[in-house]
């Protein structure tokens, strides 16, 4: 195999775990469950795919270690045994294919008892309940929630937050034994952890509210639940919104004071997204407000955490270029891509990106079953149409 040139298509190693590039395949919902929350092969075929075509660490959707915390009625979850079986035949499937399978854990929070986002993304109603998916209660730091028209959640009790902080220890043990070697917790866009971190939402006066630290302990207890479950040998991330971009609202230096804790507890690198507090969803809300991203919009973020806290980062949001991908990378900003809608769109980006960087070994990429066709029809000079 020819010496990669490009960082992107670069190995890189957190604890015992080689990558093979810098690529990773975003974590996205697909909405397509039943109640029980088991992986049916529609999430096989959708991650597999990635996984065969040079995606370097493919991701679950985030899964609800409590059904309680799922969004839609159709999510996947890891609250019960049943739903380990089919995740590891997805988690073997990725890792015989040279991937590394990773998982992401979370909890929607007040965001829970939805709609899909194709049936409108509100809060369940009467006429889902004549469809057969009635509402429940969402739970929260508090009994406000901090989407408008959202159903007021339960306020969790110390006791319910040590409940939840226990199910995320069991939740990833389940995905030690489905097979996945890389976790990521979900502490977003407006969930359940966020939520608990942000000041916008969180008015407890408990010891997990009010301070700074107080509102952090939530998921630093959650981070150490995890890290006594999950082995010593696999990395884990957090995905934070490094900030809420709402006024008085969670800022990148509190990011950076969240990232440096969450080092101390054995967290090893830290995907940086943002916003969601106050919103249904945080890209539909900037499209709402008829603001248009830029491309990359989030990567200053990995880069103040990168630089400032000293944490290996993942950039995401808006970064369809493999160019652009690579130059995130050269310029230290972060340490991987991810990568969600532009997968969706181009399911062989990789295999793209590395044909665009590394013309020259770019065919190393492929399975060889289709590269060894492919490779003589190029000889023939019969590109692809562009
Ligand atoms: C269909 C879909 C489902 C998503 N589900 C999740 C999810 O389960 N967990 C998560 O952290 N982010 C989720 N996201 C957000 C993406 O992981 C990503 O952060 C976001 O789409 C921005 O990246 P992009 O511009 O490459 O799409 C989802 C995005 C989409 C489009």
């Amino acid at each position: 195999m020819a010496t990669r040139r490009s960082l992107l298509f670069s190995p890189y190693r957190l604890r015992e775990v080689e990558f093979p590039n810098r690529i990773i395949l975003s974590p996205m919902q697909m909405y397509v469950a039943g109640d029980d929350g088991i992986a049916t092969d529609w999430h096989y075929q959708h991650l597999a795919k990635f996984a065969v075509s040079g995606v370097g660490c493919v991701f679950t959707e985030v899964l609800p270690p409590d059904p309680v915390g799922r969004n839609t009625h159709w999510d996947l979850g890891i609250w019960d045994e049943a739903q380990v079986a089919p995740l590891a035949r997805i988690a073997g499937f990725i890792k015989e294919s040279g991937s590394i399978p990773a998982a992401q854990m979370g909890h929607a929070g007040v965001k829970a008892s939805r709609q899909r986002p194709s049936d409108g993304l509100q809060p369940l109603g009467t006429e889902d309940t004549e469809k057969g998916e009635p509402p429940w209660q969402p739970v929260g730091p508090v009994t406000a929630t901090h989407v408008q028209g959202y159903h007021p959640p339960h306020e969790l009790t110390t006791n319910d937050i040590h409940e939840l902080i226990d199910k995320f220890g069991e939740g990833a043990n389940r995905l030690d034994r489905a097979g996945f070697e890389f976790l990521e917790v979900h502490a977003a866009h407006g969930y359940l952890i966020h939520s608990f971190y942000s000041p916008i939402s969180n008015t407890r006066t408990d010891g997990y509210g009010g301070s700074l630290k107080n509102r952090m302990r939530f998921a630093l207890e959650v981070a150490e639940s995890i890290r006594g479950r999950w082995p010593e040998k696999y990395p884990l991330s957090f995905r934070i919104s490094a900030i809420d971009a709402v006024e008085g609202g969670w800022a990148l230096e509190d990011s950076a004071a969240l990232s440096t804790a969450l080092g101390t507890v054995g967290v090893d690198i830290i995907d940086c997204s943002s916003r969601g507090v106050g919103a249904a969803n945080s890209l539909t809300k900037l499209e709402k407000a008829g603001k248009s991203l830029d491309e990359g919009y989030q990567v200053p973020y990995a880069e103040f955490i990168r630089k400032n806290v000293g944490m290996p980062t993942i950039a995401v949001g808006l970064i369809t270029r493999a160019q652009h991908a690579e130059a995130i990378l050269q310029q230290g900003c972060a340490d991987f891509i991810a990568i969600a809608r532009e997968f969706l769109y181009n399911p062989h980006w990789a295999l793209h990106a590395a044909e665009e960087l590394e013309p020259e070994s770019a065919w190393e990429d492929w399975p060889p079953t289709w590269s060894w066709w492919l490779e003589r029809r190029n000889k023939l000079g019969i590109n692809r149409v562009d």
